[in-house]
């Protein structure tokens, strides 16, 4: 619980304007899916990035499972990911069938290491699934250079990047399909939710089928059929009007959030930069062409108990700072299939500390600190 701690590792982001917009939802008398305030999100996210459609969802989790069934996955069938990563990048995957294969990441940036793509694409490959880690862009040209070729889908696990940029284009816009997050952790949230950015024109119809419990509703709702019935696989993807409420006011905001998160995420990057060097310590690595989303601050450490002990001597402190991914290739599910020594180096060393535009300056002070004390008082 938030509550619990001195310095929560995160405290979601109020823009303003979302108990308004929630009440407004209610009393429009539309609180299911569809409604004004989810053409709303639709459209913006639509126009900002300048993409053929977006369309809400559950979570980011089902976001993924509608490209999955979108891209026909089916037993047999291989996905190639990166083993650090969440499970839902996989499961949603899985879910149809198909058999998970893991790269390693890079360890400059901790995306999907493309040099390794080539020895893992086979004649069963249906989609490559790039996660934008920390809001960091993968290397893009090169994942699209081995993929279209050989026709291979790429779907952009962007759960951290919404906004951020590869090369000047947007995270996002450069599969044929992406995943975003609008989870409590995320930078722009309603709590729990998602969407699909749907590139491949080709696509967009099937999409709204796939999220309309694979109906033709939305047809039925533009007047172009004069019922609607069951035509394809799908599910109850779409997201109540009341969460689109509230994520509309933090999309109109993202301005301010970006910025605060970036100045938060430079500060940490100056403060921390002269301990780092002196410890051994890496901080987070971004290429000159990428603009990110200050999504996630980390410490590589040199080892695990060094991480263990700067976690424990924050805890100390009342600050809460937290490590993840567990390497997805060596989870029950995938049972220890693929060589990840990278991940599992990350996942070992990795430490996250808080980053939220709540955070104020004398506690984000603190926390600085908290991680040089604790250093400097020797972690073992
Ligand atoms: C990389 C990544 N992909 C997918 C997801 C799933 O998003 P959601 O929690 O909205 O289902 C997350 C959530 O943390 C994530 O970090």
């Amino acid at each position: 619980m938030a509550a619990d701690w001195r310095i929560p590792f995160n405290r979601p982001a109020m823009a303003g304007r979302e108990l308004d917009y929630v009440r407004r939802a209610i009393e429009d008398g539309h609180i299911s899916g569809g409604g004004s305030f989810t053409s709303r999100c639709q459209d913006l996210l639509r126009d900002v990035l300048g993409t053929e459609a977006v369309i809400l969802t559950t979570s980011g989790t089902h976001a993924l499972e509608m490209s999955a069934i979108l891209l026909g996955i089916k037993p047999g069938d291989e996905v190639i990911m990166p083993s650090f990563t969440f499970v839902s990048t996989a499961n949603a995957f899985a879910l149809r069938g198909a058999r998970i294969v893991f790269s390693d990441i890079r360890m400059d940036t901790l995306n999907m290491d493309e040099d390794q793509l080539p020895s893992l694409v086979t004649e069963r490959t249906r989609a490559v699934v790039p996660v934008h880690y920390g809001g960091v862009g993968c290397e893009m040209d090169s994942i699209s250079s081995i993929c279209g070729p050989l026709g291979i889908p790429v779907v952009e696990d962007n759960a951290h990047g919404l906004f951020a940029t590869y090369r000047g284009r947007k995270l996002g816009t450069m599969g044929r399909m992406a995943a975003l997050s609008f989870h409590e952790t995320k930078n722009i949230t309603c709590g729990e939710g998602g969407a699909l950015v749907v590139n491949d024109p080709s696509l967009v119809s099937a999409a709204e089928i796939v999220r309309d419990k694979g109906t033709d509703r939305s047809r039925f709702l533009r007047g172009e059929v004069d019922r609607y019935t069951w035509v394809s696989l799908g599910s109850s993807y779409q997201p109540s009007d009341m969460l689109a409420a509230y994520l509309l006011a933090q999309l109109e905001d993202r301005q301010k959030i970006w910025e605060r998160r970036s100045f938060l995420w430079n500060r940490y990057m100056d403060g921390l930069a002269p301990l780092a060097a002196e410890h051994g310590i890496r901080l987070p690595a971004v290429p000159a062409h990428c603009s990110h989303s200050s999504h996630v601050f980390y410490l590589l450490m040199p080892d695990r108990p060094s991480r263990d002990g700067l976690m424990d001597g924050l805890r100390n402190r009342g600050i809460l700072a937290v490590f993840h991914y567990q390497p997805l290739h060596l989870s029950v599910m995938a049972r220890g299939e693929g060589h990840c020594p990278n991940t599992i180096s990350a996942a070992s060393r990795i430490l996250r500390l808080p980053i939220y535009p709540g955070l104020t300056e004398s506690e984000q002070d603190t926390v600085m600190e908290g991680v040089r004390e604790t250093i400097e008082g020797g972690l073992r």
